[in-house]
């Protein structure tokens, strides 16, 4: 492998110079790497500032035009949307999930309607949005009900993709939602509808933020271990994704990012499909926190995103993909 040797062999001659260290650099971003996650409210006329997470807000749906427009001019390929579910709306079941007139169904259309396709919509699946729990489907003593789960995603899955969702992302973790969720697709005209499969998602403390972002912060009963992967675990990990591709996903995530960026390469090292990778809220927010309080100075968020490309990431859905022109100048 190495060709050469001390001291006619110097490595540090390429670094000598910021044109010769960007004459080898071997990763770098661009803005079709990123995927902006928007927070939604009901009402109108609001940018709403959420605690958790600095410089992050929830937006009502007719604030969406400035931040589409914007994030179209900086060629972000897709925005990913979470709705803020009100309180009185959410119950045992999550039957909110299948109103065709909740949040993220009128903005989907609004989106789809204005904007056509110059910019793909991801949306998730899972109920936690909805639930009076919490947790991301139905439960019983505390467990996830796995099959009587994805019965409700399937549902959900197809109202979304009615609405003009172009890439549905199950972030639920249950047994065999990809193939019912590919093949309900199919089987009513939506072929062409994407699936980004969350196949390798961690019951990770790392959330905490987004669960304030979307309102289910106190109302998590207990953990999402039942469900999501264990934090001790890898090989685990290609499990998952052999048979999320299987069942039919095009793209798989890895989440959260940061801290599994081993899994991120593992994942990308075996199997030869589209892997993005999650900068979660928790990430975000220590990131914003440190540059704050002066820890870090701003060149942390460069270094933290360009650790995702040599991992092998695809693509990354960031917080701080709205900044990105700037990040990247
Ligand atoms: C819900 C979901 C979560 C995130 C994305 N979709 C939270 C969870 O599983 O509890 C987390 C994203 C983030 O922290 O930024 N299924």
């Amino acid at each position: 492998m190495i060709t050469g040797k001390f001291p006619s062999l110097r490595l540090r001659r390429s670094r000598m110079y910021d044109w010769s260290r960007r004459l080898v650099e071997e990763n770098n971003l661009i803005s079709s790497d990123f995927i902006l996650p928007i927070f939604l409210i009901e009402g109108s006329n609001k940018k709403q500032p959420i605690k958790s997470m600095p410089g992050v807000y929830r937006y009502t749906i007719d604030k969406l035009g400035f931040i589409i427009d914007r994030a179209i001019k900086n060629k972000l390929p897709t925005v990913a949307l979470f709705p803020y579910t009100e309180k009185k709306k959410k119950n045992y079941l999550g039957t909110e999930a299948l109103n065709e007139d909740n949040l993220v169904c009128r903005a989907i259309r609004f989106i789809k309607k204005r904007y056509k396709n110059q910019i793909g919509i991801m949306c998730d699946v899972a109920l936690d949005p909805y639930t009076s729990h919490g947790h991301d489907g139905l439960i019983n003593s505390g467990i996830v009900l796995n099959d009587e789960t994805v019965k409700i995603l399937v549902d959900q899955s197809l109202l979304q993709a009615e609405m003009g969702c172009d890439i549905l992302a199950p972030s639920d973790m249950m047994d065999g939602r990809i193939g019912k969720i590919r093949n309900a697709l199919d089987k009513n005209g939506y072929q062409m509808t994407q699936i980004l499969s969350y196949a390798v998602k961690y019951a990770s403390n790392f959330y905490g933020p987004f669960r304030d972002a979307v309102g289910s912060k106190g109302l998590l009963k207990g953990n999402k271990k039942n469900y999501q992967m264990d934090f001790k675990n890898n090989n685990e990990a290609l499990r998952e994704v052999s048979l999320d591709i299987k069942e039919g996903a095009d793209m798989i995530l890895v989440k959260p990012g940061l801290p599994y960026l081993d899994i991120i390469k593992l994942v990308k090292d075996n199997f030869k499909i589209p892997v993005l990778a999650y900068q979660v809220s928790g990430e975000y927010s220590l990131l914003e926190n440190g540059i704050k309080n002066k820890l870090f100075n701003k060149n942390i968020v460069i270094e933290s995103l360009i650790s995702f490309k040599r991992a092998g990431a695809n693509a990354i859905i960031s917080y701080y993909a709205d900044k990105i022109d700037k990040i990247l100048k």
